[in-house]
Formats: C-alpha cells, structure tokens, sequence
C-alpha cells in the first residue's frame, strides 16, 4: 500500500497520488489526440465554460483514468465543478494521463497503474473525504463505498451517474432492497451510450485486440460469436465484413433469428467447435465454452472473450486438459497443447479489447461521456425532484448527445412539414 505523496508544492498542485509526475507531457499530447475526436463533449465544454452550471459542486468521480475521462473531467471542471478523481480499475490507469490531469489540468487524481487493493480503496476513500455532493461511478464501487462504511455521509450526497452495466445491476439491488441513499442516474441505458459503446465501440476494438494478438486474416476463417446482443451484433458485422464466415451461438429464440436473417449461420456450441477456427464470447454469461467444446477445437483453434469478465470460457477445465502444457506462443497469447491438438487463448480470457488493444475508441467514449456531462448538469439542477432510485437517461439528454454528434459531424437531419406533424399527431385520419 501506498499513501497519497505530499507534492513538491502543495499550494500549486492539486491532492493527488500518482506514479510519476515526469510523465505529464506525454499525457497531455495523449488527451489532445483524444480530445479531437470527442467533438460533443468539446461542446459542451465550451458551453459549460460560459454558463458554469456546475459552479461550487464537489464531483467525486471513480472512472477508467483514461485519455477519454481526462477530457470528460476537464468538462466538468470547464462546468465550474470542483473535481476529484480515483481509478475504478488498477489495471485501466494510465499513469501518464493520471500525471496529465494533476501537473497540467489542476484535477486531484488519485490513481496508480497496478495498484494494490489498500491502495485502490484508500484511493477510493481519499475521494469520499472530500465528501462529494455528486458521485459518478464505473462499477458502483464509490457509491458502495459511501453506503457501507461511510453511511453519515449519504445524506450529504445530492446525486449520483454510473456509467456501466454491473453498475446499473448493483444499484437496482440496492434500490429494491430500500437501501440507496440518494438517486441515481444509469448513463448505461442511454440510447447514445449502449447502441453505439456495446456495438460500435466493442465491435471494433474486440476484432483490433484479436489482430493485435494475433495478426491472423480473417477473411475466409470461421468465426463463431457467441451472444448476439449489443456487443456480438457488432463483432459479427465487422467480422464479416473482413470476409469471415460467421456462425452464431444464441440461446434466445428472436436473437438466433435475427442472427440468421442478418445472414450469418446460427449453430449449437457443440456443432460450432469442430467448424471454427477462432472463437469469440460475448453473452454475459458464465463457462459458454466448457470441456466437450475444446475437447471437440480443432488443431490451432483461437479463443477471445469480449463479454463478461473472464469467465465466459471455463479456464479451469481448459488448464486441467492442459495439464501445464501451457506457453506463450506469442505476446497475449497462450497456447494449451491438449496432447496433440493446441488451442490458443488471447488476453488471458480476460475482455480482449482491453487487455490486447485499447478499449474503445475516443469517438464513442464521446458520447458516453457527454452523457456524463449532461447529467451531471441534470442532477445538479433537478437533484430536489428527485427520489432515492435508478433512473434512466432523460430522453431530451439522449436527443442533444445525438443531435451535437451529427452536427459535429457536418450531418442535418431532416425535419417534419407542418402537414407531416399534424398527420402524426392526429387521431382523426384514417385510411
Ligand atoms: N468488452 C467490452 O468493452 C464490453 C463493452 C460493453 C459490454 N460488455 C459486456 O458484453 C456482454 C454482452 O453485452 P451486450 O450488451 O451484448 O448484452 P446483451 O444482453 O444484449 O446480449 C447478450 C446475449 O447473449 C446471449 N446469451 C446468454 N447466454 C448465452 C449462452 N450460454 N450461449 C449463447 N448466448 C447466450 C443472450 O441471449 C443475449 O442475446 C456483457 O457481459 C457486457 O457487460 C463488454
């Protein structure tokens, strides 16, 4: 465990924890490569810097410390917003924007790549001490924080956002059990957030983590994608649109006929495992890809998670098969020699968009974070109206997150004639 470093000159930087201040310049080249393509969020930065909506509000944010969040807490802090930041993932931080946010933008950041478990939770606690009016969550770890060990300070909360979906689950228990204390903004259901994040932003960096890994073609190669939700619908367009033949694995009946009407193959995991040579999960579910399955793989066969955590492949039965014939047949890629057939496993099972490529692209974080900034304003004038639940983005912020993006992109949409309006809204016109 670390404890937060006395800086040089208290009075002229921020509290903070952070590896190495030296890496400041790195960072902000970073942030401003990022910050290009978050077009929205510059928006309304700018607006926020002349309407200051968020003047004298302490923001106690627990993100992914990455170049995308350094641009949405230099909006917030544009909003008049007093801002304190820690890491919601040790292995997420990037130590040169964490150095960045301190040394160049004047945000108390506390977060250090690699941290232990008492330092990431005295990282968390160094930002509950600034007793926070708005909380903004990646995971609902600060909002657990404040409920489990800091109850006295719950009423002092205003309001809350939480960016992901585990979040989301965990507050709605909360909530069902009477247990939150103030309300909560679920940015995760936002049409601008889960449509273009889950499909878009996953759909691409999951293939760009596999090619990283790997540098396999992918044209001609079968593919199967288990789950076609957000996340597979966006691996398997991009997939084929590489030229793989892509085969589905679903267990809802609608999703395995969009499957097949979108024009891919809808198999059994069982029939799946001797077809395709590479393998991707993304269900949310646990143990997808169980023993039988790599049993069944053919020789060289690769494996990738995009869904939940690593627990989508079952690894303990593949290490068993294994019986430590395990090594490192290239950089984030292990291969299990199964007595004569090997299987390779890219980023450990673990999501292999960040673990072998960068998350998503800034261009989507723009609009979850705008959303974060949009409701973050939203709260902070409407926190009185409001109960101690999870609600959903507000329909009006997920229109303006839409309508900035296509108006960033140099894109008018069309609008309705008086006459189209009324025939729309009118009960009277038949057939
Ligand atoms: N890698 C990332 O950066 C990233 C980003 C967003 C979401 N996710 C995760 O990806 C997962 C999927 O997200 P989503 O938005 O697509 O969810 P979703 O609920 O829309 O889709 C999941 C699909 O998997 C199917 N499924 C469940 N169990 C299955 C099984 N045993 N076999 C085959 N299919 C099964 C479901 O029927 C569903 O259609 C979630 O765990 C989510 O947290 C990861």
């Amino acid at each position: 465990m670390t404890t937060p470093t006395p800086t040089a000159d208290a009075s002229a930087l921020p509290a903070h924890d952070v590896t190495d201040l030296g890496l400041t310049a790195e960072g902000v080249r970073r942030i401003d490569w990022a910050e290009r393509e978050m077009p929205v969020l510059r928006l309304i930065r700018e607006r926020f810097e002349r309407e200051r909506p968020l003047e004298g509000i302490r923001i106690g944010a627990c993100l992914h410390v990455t170049t995308e969040t350094a641009n949405l807490m230099r909006t917030l802090k544009a909003g008049g917003a007093d801002v304190v930041l820690a890491a919601s993932n040790p292995l997420s931080t990037k130590d040169d924007v964490a150095a960045a946010l301190v040394a160049e933008y004047g945000i108390a950041t506390f977060a250090r790549r690699g941290e232990d478990r008492d330092t990431y939770y005295s990282h968390l606690n160094a930002v509950a001490d600034t007793h926070p009016l708005i909380t903004m969550d990646d995971g609902c770890d600060l909002v657990s924080l404040l409920h489990s060990e800091r109850p006295g300070q719950i009423a002092e909360v205003l309001a809350g956002t939480e960016e992901t979906t585990t979040g989301v689950i965990r507050l709605k228990a909360m909530a069902a059990d009477g247990a939150l204390g103030f309300p909560v903004v679920a940015v995760n259901e936002a049409q601008t957030k889960h449509l273009f994040d889950n499909r878009y932003g996953t759909g691409q960096s999951t293939v760009d983590g596999i090619l990283r890994a790997t540098n396999i073609l992918l044209a001609g190669r079968n593919v199967v994608i288990a789950g076609y939700g957000w996340v597979g619908r966006g691996i398997a367009s991009r997939m084929a649109g590489m030229g793989a033949h892509v085969a589905i694995i679903e267990v809802d009946p609608v999703r395995a006929l969009e499957a097949l009407m979108d024009g891919y193959q809808v198999k059994t995991a069982a029939d799946a495992a001797p077809w395709g040579e590479l393998f991707v999960t993304a269900t949310g579910n646990v143990n997808v890809f169980r023993r039988e399955h790599f049993a069944a793989m053919q020789d060289g066969a690769i494996m990738a998670n995009s869904g939940h955590f690593d627990a989508e492949l079952d690894l303990k039965a593949l290490r068993e098969m294994a019986e430590g014939h395990v090594r490192e047949a290239r950089e984030n890629v292990q291969e299990f020699d199964l007595g004569g057939k090997r299987v390779n496993l890219i980023a450990e099972g673990r999501l292999v968009n960040l673990g072998a490529a960068e998350g998503h692209p800034a261009a989507v974080m723009d609009m979850s974070f705008a959303n974060q900034a949009l409701c973050a304003e939203y709260v902070a004038k409407h926190h009185a109206e409001l109960e101690a639940k999870v609600y959903v983005v507000p329909e009006a912020i997920d229109a303006e997150v839409a309508r900035l993006k296509l108006a960033a992109l140099g894109v008018t949409l069309d609008a309705m004639t008086p006459e189209q309006l009324a025939y729309v809204s009118s009960w009277q016109h038949g057939t």
